[in-house]
């Protein structure tokens, strides 16, 4: 086990005397009420390394929930949350960053009247002290994500109000990625967006997925088929299962969220 990095906690799966990693992210039975709304009840999933899970369901399902619990904007009410193979606690969002985690919220939440650098730098050193000292690090690194996601943004001086949906997207996707985190999760990244910016989206989604693990919730379901390795359907607060993508349509899917499981004997349930 110790050959494994970063401290992940190591299995042997029965029989096989194959050796797994632990999944980067784990939730068990995890439940949250507001009030009298029981917005989740006993969901559990497992993020594993650099796939994408979709997560699916209609409106007030509660799929932004479970994921705030997981970026620490939200606690549970009871259930674990696991990270590499190690039982944990989020108590903020900027604990869940120091321990892996970045989510891009459904709103976005940028400044729109500052640059895109800033709102990539935004509460960190390079965007305080004084102007003339740290303006141009910030620039050159906000360029060079900028690059990295091939965004097409011509300037990271640029204020982010002018901006197009898939652009201000990118802006808070190279935000997210500023932290250094392996563990990415998007809330519907590509809601408010036209097909060709949609398009732009999903690809830099595919190619971070080669160094990152990604957390998608869409209602996209042409989305998920494209791009999910696995995914997870919520329906009025509860897991209806999780799919191997490959093994379903998408009209498996639709069936799943608006009737639940029941309706599929077929075996396309793996978990
Ligand atoms: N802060 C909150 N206070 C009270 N109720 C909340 C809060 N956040 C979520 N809820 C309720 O919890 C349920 C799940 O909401 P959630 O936002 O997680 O759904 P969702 O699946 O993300 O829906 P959508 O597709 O519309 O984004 C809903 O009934 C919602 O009204
Ligand atoms: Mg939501």
């Amino acid at each position: 086990m110790s050959n494994l990095d970063n401290g992940a906690e190591a299995t042997e799966e029965a029989g096989s005397g194959a050796i797994q990693a632990a999944p980067v992210l784990e939730l068990r039975n995890i439940s949250k009420a507001f009030g009298a709304v029981q917005a989740l009840s006993n969901v559990s999933l497992e993020l594993r390394d650099r796939e994408i899970l979709a997560l699916v369901g209609d409106n007030a399902a509660g799929k932004s929930t479970l994921m705030k619990i997981a970026a620490g904007v939200v606690r549970q009410d009871s259930g674990e949350i696991w990270i590499r193979g190690q039982r944990t606690t989020l108590l903020t969002p900027l604990d869940a960053r120091a321990k892996g985690i970045e989510m891009i919220f459904q709103d976005l939440a940028l400044f729109d009247t500052l640059d895109v650098a800033s709102n990539i730098f935004i509460g960190r050193e390079a965007s305080v002290g004084p102007f003339w000292l740290k303006k141009k690090p910030m620039w050159d690194q906000a360029a060079k994500l900028l690059a990295e996601l091939r965004v097409n943004i011509s300037s990271p001086q640029l204020k982010v109000e002018r901006m197009s949906g898939g652009q201000r997207q990118m802006v808070a996707v190279a935000r997210a990625l500023a932290f250094g985190n392996q563990i990415l999760i998007m809330d519907e990244p590509t809601a408010a967006l036209g097909v060709r910016e949609s398009t732009a989206v999903l690809e830099t989604i595919k190619r971070l997925s080669e160094t990152h693990s990604i957390m998608l919730i869409t209602q996209r379901l042409p989305d998920v088929s494209d791009l999910a390795d696995r995914v997870l359907v919520l329906k009025g607060g509860r897991s209806q299962g999780i799919l191997n993508v490959p093994d379903v349509t998408i009209d498996d899917i639709a069936r799943m969220i608006v009737t639940g499981s029941e309706l599929d004997p077929d075996g396309v349930r793996v978990n």
